[in-house]
């Protein structure tokens, strides 16, 4: 998975015959994955128990001025506590997979050394609540819940003591679940940890780093990245399944011609090169070396781009329409007008066709055999309307269209192999606490009652079609 190629050979297996098989049926291939995905912190809840230390989300939630509605995930949905009727509500779905992360403060309460002999108590229960249900289990090792204990010590993802204590979580993990989970993921959006959380200070541990301190978290998450790889390698079972699962900076040819989609595919490689581009390479492309490089050796290029089984990607919105262009780098980036529409959340401006074309390079510049999509969806203003009902046609036209592409995109014979719906239901939204809502089901944070949105509906009876609706 890991071998270079700047041509799949998608092109000759009919990659361009898209627009015949588009106006065929709207079907996804038979073995297609439906799922839906949720990560600890967002909602769990139960901070406190079995043992459980202090995360850096937990200080960062609540540190004063951080949270726009001043929550917490302390008790976020109470998942800890609900998983077996959250796992019905999945089943009800017709929902095959779930995808969810572990809580590494849960396991190791002090980032490393002793295991809480409790830690996996409640992984265990929840793995046990889907095997009887029928749901398999996409596991993340790391959704952004660093315990704060590394923090301290080491200064977190600035230190490459985190990286070695992430390997040694995930050997744990991974030696004691390999009875049931199959897959994992090693780490959720590099791209927006360092960005958000180590850049601009919005997301925990909230550092504001210099460009250089920057590119080496960087560089210290991807390593941690690739030694994950390898200790589920040696302490999984034979045949579990590894990858990252990245929001991956997404460029879509602004009009798709030839020579726009080659620009796209150049601005992806250039954009990508801290994350996917060293992962699936082995090295920096020659422009990201070229200001503020990290510190790093070649045996860490080596670790980095171990063997993957698979790409997830994250895919919600267009980050870059690209229009080919005689200069240095052989692209231009559009600015986006001020009149770019927007969903609820004002960051996600919905372009459809980001479902289409990230899947695409990622199979087409690196030759990616396997690739999930592990988080789609969009928030919404979910308000009930005189019958009780949320109307929340809004996500509906959201995730048709979408879908729509992704159709798109498998029947053009890209290797997208499952979907996992962001999210089951309305969560704690980081640095937005509840007031964005991203969920299938409405949660009441008062009572914690469960209800179905329309749009649970409309993904419903796509499942149980295995096509668009
Ligand atoms: C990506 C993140 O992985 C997830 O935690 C977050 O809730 C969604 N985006 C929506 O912002």
């Amino acid at each position: 998975m890991s071998t270079l190629s700047s041509r799949s050979g998608l092109a000759q297996s009919g990659q361009e015959s898209g627009s015949q098989n588009r106006s065929a049926a709207k079907g996804f291939p038979n073995d297609f994955l439906w799922g839906t995905a949720t990560s600890s912190y967002q909602v769990e809840g139960a901070v406190n128990e079995d043992g459980r230390g202090p995360s850096i989300w937990d200080r960062f939630a609540h540190t004063p001025g951080m949270i726009s509605d001043r929550s917490t995930g302390d008790i976020a949905a109470d998942h800890f506590h609900r998983y077996k009727e959250d796992v019905q509500l999945m089943k009800a779905l017709g929902a095959k997979a779930y995808r969810f992360s572990i809580a590494w403060p849960r396991v190791f309460p002090e980032g490393s050394g002793s295991p809480n002999p409790k830690g996996l108590d409640f992984y265990n229960r929840l793995l046990d609540e889907l095997a009887a249900n029928g749901i398999e289990p996409f596991v993340t090792l790391y959704h952004w819940d660093l315990p704060q204990a590394l923090q301290d010590r080491h200064g977190g993802w600035t230190s490459r003591e985190t990286s070695k204590a992430f390997a040694d979580y995930a050997a744990y993990v991974a030696a004691r679940l390999g009875d049931r989970v199959k897959h994992y993921f090693t780490i959720n959006e590099c791209s927006r940890l360092v960005h958000l959380g180590h850049g601009i200070g919005a997301d925990a541990p909230g550092l504001k780093l210099s460009p250089s301190e920057i590119k080496q978290v960087r560089h210290h998450v991807a390593l941690g990245h690739g030694l994950a790889v390898q200790a589920i390698r040696a302490h999984g079972r034979a045949g579990t399944r590894v990858g990252p699962a990245e929001n991956a900076v997404s460029c879509i040819p602004a009009v798709e011609t030839p020579a726009n989609v080659r620009a796209a595919e150049k601005a992806m490689r250039e954009l990508n090169a801290g994350y996917l581009t060293v992962m699936l390479e082995g090295k920096y492309t020659d422009a990201y070396l070229a200001q503020d490089a990290p510190k790093y050796t070649t045996g860490d290029l080596r670790i980095i781009s171990s063997p993957i089984d698979f790409v997830g990607i994250n895919v919600y919105m267009p980050d870059h329409y690209v229009v080919a262009a005689d200069n240095e780098r052989g692209f231009t980036l559009a600015p986006f007008p001020a009149s770019f529409p927007h969903m609820k959340a004002t960051w996600l401006r919905p372009g459809p066709e980001t479902m289409y074309w990230v899947p695409r390079h990622v199979a087409k510049i690196w030759n990616v055999k396997s690739i999930y999509i592990t988080e789609n969806g969009t928030s919404g203003s979910d308000q009930p309307a005189a019958d009780g009902t949320i109307y929340d046609v809004d996500r509906i036209m959201y995730l048709r269209n979408y879908l729509t592409q992704l159709q798109r995109a498998t029947s053009a014979g890209v290797p997208v192999h499952g979907y996992f719906l962001w999210s089951l239901m309305d969560n704690f939204e980081w640095s937005d606490g509840y007031e964005q809502r991203f969920g299938l089901y409405h949660v009441d944070f008062a009572t914690q009652r469960r209800t179905p949105k329309l749009s649970a509906s409309f993904y419903r009876e796509t499942i149980a079609r295995n096509a668009v609706m």
